[in-house]
C-alpha cells in the first residue's frame, strides 16, 4: 500500500526535538522523498491559534483535563488537514510532538487519566499513528539549561508555563516518556540526546534507516 511515513519527535523541553526534526527533514528530503516538517500543538491556522492561547499560560488554572481536550481539538485539525492528506499522497510526516506530550504532560505528570486520552487520541487521531517516534532523552535539568540558554540568545519573552514547573515536573515528564517507550517499542525508540547536535543526528539517523532503510535510497546514506 502506497502512503508515506510518519516519524514524531517527542522529548522533554530543551532536549533537542526542534533541532533534530530540521536536519531529519533535510535528511529524508535529499533521498529525493517529499516531506512535510510540522509541529504540536500547531501545524495548521486553527492549531496555531490553539497553541498561542495554552503557551499564553491563560488555560494551565483550568486544569489538565480543559488542556487536553484543547490539545486534542488542535490535533483533530492538524491530522484531518495537514497529516492525514500528506501521508495518503506519499509525503512523509516529521511532527514535532504529537499524543506522547499528551500522555506524558497531561497523563503520567498531569492528573488526566490514561483511558481519557486514549479515548481523546482515537477520537482525534484515528488511525493516523506514529510509525517510529524518536524520543530524544536527557536528564531533566541539562535540557532545562538548553531551553534556557536558547532563550537569553535569542533575548525572547519569559519560559513557556510548561517550561517554568519545577525540576520534579521535569523529572516526572522524563521517566513518563521512559514509560511510553517501554509500553510501545515496536514504534518507539528512545535516543540519548546528550552530546554535540551531530551526535544526536547521528543517533536519529541510525534509528530512522534501522527502521525504514528500505525506503531511502542510496544518496541518504
Ligand atoms: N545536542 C545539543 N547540544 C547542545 N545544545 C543543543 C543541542 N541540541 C539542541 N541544542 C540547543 O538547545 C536549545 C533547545 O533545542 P531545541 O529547541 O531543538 O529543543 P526542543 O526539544 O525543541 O525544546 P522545546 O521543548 O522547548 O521545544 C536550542 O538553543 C538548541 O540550539
Ligand atoms: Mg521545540
Amino acid at each position: 500500500m502506497a502512503g508515506g511515513k510518519f516519524i514524531t519527535f517527542e522529548g522533554g523541553e530543551g532536549s533537542g526535538k526542534s533541532t533534530q526534526a530540521q536536519r531529519l527533514a533535510a535528511f529524508v528530503g535529499v533521498a529525493g522523498i517529499e516531506v512535510v516538517l510540522t509541529r504540536e500543538p500547531g501545524g495548521t491556522p486553527f492549531a496555531e491559534q490553539v497553541r498561542d492561547l495554552v503557551l499564553s499560560g491563560t488555560t494551565a488554572k483550568h486544569g489538565a483535563t480543559a488542556e487536553a481536550l484543547l490539545f486534542f481539538a488542535a490535533r483533530a485539525d492538524h491530522v484531518e488537514t495537514l497529516i492525514r492528506p500528506a501521508l495518503a499522497s506519499g509525503k512523509w510526516v516529521i511532527c514535532d510532538r504529537f499524543t506522547d506530550s499528551t500522555r506524558v504532560y497531561q497523563g503520567v505528570a498531569g492528573s488526566v487519566p490514561a483511558d481519557v486520552i486514549e479515548m481523546l487520541n482515537r477520537v482525534a487521531a484515528g488511525a493516523t499513528q506514529p510509525d517510529l517516534t524518536l524520543i530524544l532523552d536527557i536528564d531533566a535539568a541539562a535540557g532545562l539549561a538548553r531551553a534556557t540558554e536558547r532563550r537569553e540568545a535569542k533575548s525572547s519573552a519569559g519560559a513557556d508555563p510548561f517550561e517554568q514547573r519545577d525540576l520534579s515536573f521535569h523529572q516526572r515528564l522524563r521517566q513518563g516518556y521512559l514509560g511510553v517507550a517501554g509500553a510501545d517499542p515496536g514504534r518507539c525508540r528512545v535516543i540519548d540526546a546528550t552530546g554535540t547536535p551531530d551526535a544526536v543526528q547521528q543517533r536519529v539517523h541510525e534509528a530512522v534507516l534501522g527502521r525504514f532503510g528500505a525506503h531511502l535510497s542510496g544518496k541518504a546514506r
